[in-house]
Parts: structure tokens; sequence; C-alpha cells
């Protein structure tokens, strides 16, 4: 990904080099693969079919396609050969875009963060590894499951949301679904570049009702206007990644930008972990000295909710 627009602050990590703007724009979707959508492929051949039904959207869609020596044969794109096939079948921990040819994985090096993102695959949706660690929950659920539960401990999601995290954007699709508008901030453009790989992100981009703003949420949300949100979903990284999207300062300001009568949902982890539980402690304290009333944890959806008095 060392190409993608807009990330100058970006290092490929010997990824091959994109190919320009022209090429999407004669397919504005992208065709994504990874290893539970390439194995069916591999198998066909084995068969010695000549087509075979493939997802190229990462399990959204499927579609037949034609099966030669040489490799896959992509509707209006050409011939994607086998060896390419195999190495994204090979790869559990990133999803990749197909171009000229070629199966590009998606991940990149954020320099000035220090970080390494991945689109990594799932039965379902992907998820974002950010420096190894996944951004949705994946072992016994999966992250639209993971979604659905934050966004659900402070239905109905009515009136202006504020997302704290945008990641994939999933809770900012899912939450636009019933609210007047969704403000999500980013702070890395490279995330948003990923995301815009991803086909399951694809609700996040060009729905008028999502405010895509890019930025430390620390910053970004001192300068909103007091009382402005009916529902806050707080989906920051771990602690140790994030710190200050734990810290009373931020939870302040959270309850300031929240109207009365307002809900906030915050992810923490596991909170029947050591871990979790520890973090969840002093949540719940700062929350409360932040002025949150009715601080409720809520174990399924490994978060805490609490409420601003009305
Ligand atoms: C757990 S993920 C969010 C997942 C997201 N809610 C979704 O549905 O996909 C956390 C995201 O927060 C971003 N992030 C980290 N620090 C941040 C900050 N200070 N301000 C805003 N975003 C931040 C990370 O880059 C990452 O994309």
């Amino acid at each position: 990904m060392t190409s993608l627009p807009g990330s100058g602050s970006s290092a490929g990590v010997g990824f091959r080099a994109r190919s320009g703007q022209g090429e999407m724009a004669s397919h504005p979707y992208p065709v994504v693969l990874s290893c539970f959508h390439t194995g069916p492929l591999l198998q066909a051949r084995e068969q010695g079919l000549d087509r075979a039904f493939a997802s190229l959207d990462l399990g959204l869609t499927s579609c037949e396609v034609g099966l030669s020596a040489e490799g896959v044969i992509l509707p209006g794109r050409g011939t994607l050969p086998w060896e390419e096939v195999e190495a994204v079948a090979g790869d559990e921990l990133a999803c990749f875009e197909v171009q000229d040819a070629q199966a590009i994985p998606i991940r990149c090096f954020s320099e000035e963060l220090n970080r390494f993102y991945s689109l990594m695959p799932t039965r379902g949706a992907p998820t974002l590894l950010v420096s190894g660690i996944p951004m949705h929950r994946i072992q016994g659920t999966d992250p639209q499951r993971d979604t659905r539960a934050k966004v659900q401990t402070i239905a109905p999601l009515v009136g202006r949301v504020l997302d704290t995290c945008t990641g994939l954007g999933y809770t900012a699709i899912q939450a636009a679904r019933t609210a007047e508008q969704v403000v999500t901030i980013e702070l890395d453009p490279l995330v948003l570049e990923v995301a815009r790989l991803n086909p399951w992100s694809a609700g996040l981009f060009g729905d008028a009702r999502i405010v895509q703003v890019v930025g430390d949420a620390y910053d970004v949300v001192a300068g909103l206007e007091d009382g402005r949100f009916s529902r806050i979903v707080h989906d920051p990284p771990m602690f140790s990644l994030a710190g200050d999207l734990y810290s009373g300062a931020f939870y302040r300001e959270l309850w300031r930008v929240l109207r009365r009568g307002g809900r906030l949902f915050h992810y923490i982890g596991d909170l029947d972990s050591r871990s979790g539980h520890g973090v969840a402690r002093g949540v719940v304290r700062r929350l409360q000295e932040a002025g949150f009333s009715q601080v409720n944890r809520k174990p399924a959806a490994f978060g805490v909710v609490a409420y601003k008095a009305a």
C-alpha cells in the first residue's frame, strides 16, 4: 500500500506498487479476496472444473467465474494467475486487492504512529489488525455481531451520534441506519484507506449522514459544541495504544458534548478477564467523576453504558 492516495506518512513493507487512480476509475468496486474465498476456487481446479462460484467482495455477494489452466478469469478484469490465488489462500492475516493480474495484500505501516495495519479476513466481515491486535472481537463471534452488540446497548440510536474512533466504520455505518447524523473521528488517514478497500466498509463513504473527521479524538471532541449528541459510541483501541482516550479529562469532554438524557457506550474488552476487570474499574470511577450517572457494566458487549442525567 505504499502508493495509496494520501498516504504520505506510510512506509511500505515490501509490497508491490499499486496502479494509479485511472485503473480504479474504470473499476469503481475493488475485487478483494481472502483465504476464505479462494479455497473453493482451488478445489474447483483440482476437480477439473472450468467454472466456479466465487465471492469477489469478501462474501457479500457471489458470482460465476471461469477457470483456465492459467488462472481465474475475473469478469472484466482479466485472469488472476493460480500462483496469486495460492498466495491469497495461504495468508490468514490479510485480504488482497486484485489489480492488473496481481493480488496485493491490504496492509501497510504508519511511520508516524509506528503501527502496522492489516485488513484481516474472517468468515464474515474482516477486522482491522493494528500491530497484530484485532480491532473487533473475532473469537466466538465476528466483527458484525460485535458491532451490533456494542450499538444495541444504547439503542435506539437517534439524533446526532458521535463515534469517537472510525476504524473500519462498522459502528458508524450501524449507527447511521437510524441516526440523523453520525460524526466519526479517525486518527490515522491510512486506516481510512484500508477501509476504502474493504467492501464491508462501503457504507462509510458517500452516505451524507456520516461526517468523517480525521484527527485525534482527544482534540477534535474538545472543539465540539456542548450538548450536541444524543448518543456516543466510544470504541477506542486498547488502553496501552490510546491512554488519553481513557482519561478523566477526555470523559469530561464526552459528558459536555452529550445532551441531557443522552447515553454513552464505552468499549473496554472482556470485563471478566483480569486486565479488563482492572481497566473497567478505573473507567467506571472516572466516568462517574466526569459527571456520568447509571454507569453500568455490559459484559456481553465488553463495555459499559453511562448516562447524562436529564
Ligand atoms: C477499535 S478501532 C474502532 C473500530 C470501529 N468502531 C469500527 O466499527 O470499525 C479503534 C480505531 O481508533 C483509531 N484511533 C486510535 N487512536 C485514536 C485517537 N486518538 N483518535 C481517533 N481515533 C483513534 C485507530 O486508528 C483505530 O482505527
